[in-house]
């Protein structure tokens, strides 16, 4: 079992099959991580280096968790402490590090495409860890994942993703990946903060919270990213809160059960209250749980191991 792509750079490039192949193999390695010993021998003699030029504790942390629970030989590259520093390119860097024979690199990058230039310039697969405003597949589909395990039926389900839908990565896969299922997906924030034209990717858009969050089945809550837009794209962080943070009143204009998701790190008490961040409707750590197995499917599947 494969997926037949070299690479994965995106949702976007993904067809519903093949999202749902990647999901039902993150099933078999959900049952891997809950076993006393969390290891199977699939990427034995495998090679996976997490290549990371922004910060990131989630993503980072469980590509190491989930190849070293495929047995690979895992290899965490610092640019800060690398010939980057002295003005190596990103592709002389892969391409050094491809020279080692690594057999998949795993990016995340400030710029978008990152991912898209260094797939076509190695031969080694590579996966995309986020870059910049463009995607971040792994965590829509974990997001996928999570919604399937709480036995949500994703065909129909009404989803409102909520905050800087223009800058986020977050945003543009899931309404990708939500979309190719048959999700009803709203996206929810001020007109600063949405991207022109994202009526065309099949959504609905609300610029006003209280009737973007009416019945629907799952709020996806957005991190306010203030280390990339800056503060031009709101008058305070106060009153971005006041108008499109989510608070217990305003959970219950969604369907009674639904569920509060939020890819992480989170702003408490900017984009969401602390009660419901680590209230009963948050689903946030279970989600970060998932991206382990998730990502295992992800480098199983690109390997080729299965075949
Ligand atoms: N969700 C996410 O990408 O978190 P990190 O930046 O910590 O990896």
């Amino acid at each position: 079992m494969s997926l037949k792509h070299k690479d994965l750079t995106g949702i976007a490039s993904l067809n519903a099959d093949e999202i749902m192949q990647i999901l039902e193999t993150a099933d078999s390695f959900k049952e891997v991580t809950g076993r006393e010993i969390k290891k199977v021998p699939a990427l034995r003699g495998k090679t996976v280096v997490n290549l990371f030029f922004e910060p990131s504790t989630r993503t980072r942390t469980s590509f190491e968790l989930a190849a070293k629970r495929l047995s690979a030989d895992v290899i965490n590259f610092s640019p800060s402490n690398s010939s980057v520093v002295k003005g190596e390119t990103l592709l002389d860097t892969a391409r050094n590090i491809e020279a080692m024979q690594a057999d998949i690199i795993v990016l995340r990058h400030s710029s978008a495409g990152a991912a898209e230039t260094l797939a076509r310039g190695v031969k080694s697969s590579v996966i995309n860890a986020g870059d910049g405003w463009h995607e971040h597949p792994t965590q829509a589909l974990l997001d996928l994942f999570t919604l399937r395990e709480k036995k949500l039926e994703l065909k129909g389900l009404k989803v409102a993703i909520v905050g800087d839908v223009a800058h986020s990565r977050v945003a543009r896969s899931n309404v990708y990946a939500l979309t190719k299922l048959g999700a009803n997906v709203r996206v929810v924030g001020p007109p600063t903060m949405m991207p022109a034209c994202v009526e065309r990717l099949g959504v609905k858009v609300y610029y006003d919270l209280d009737h973007g969050l009416r019945d629907v089945d799952v709020i996806m809550m957005l991190r306010l990213q203030l280390e990339r837009q800056g503060r031009a794209l709101f008058s305070t962080i106060r009153e971005y809160s006041r108008l499109y943070g989510l608070t217990p009143e305003r959970l219950k204009l969604a369907k009674p059960g639904a569920l509060v998701m939020h890819p992480g790190p989170i702003n408490r008490g900017v984009e969401i209250a602390p009660e419901i961040a680590d209230g009963f409707s948050s689903v946030i750590l279970d989600q970060v749980t998932n991206g382990v197995a998730v990502r295992m499917a992800v480098l199983y599947l690109l390997s080729g191991a299965g075949n």
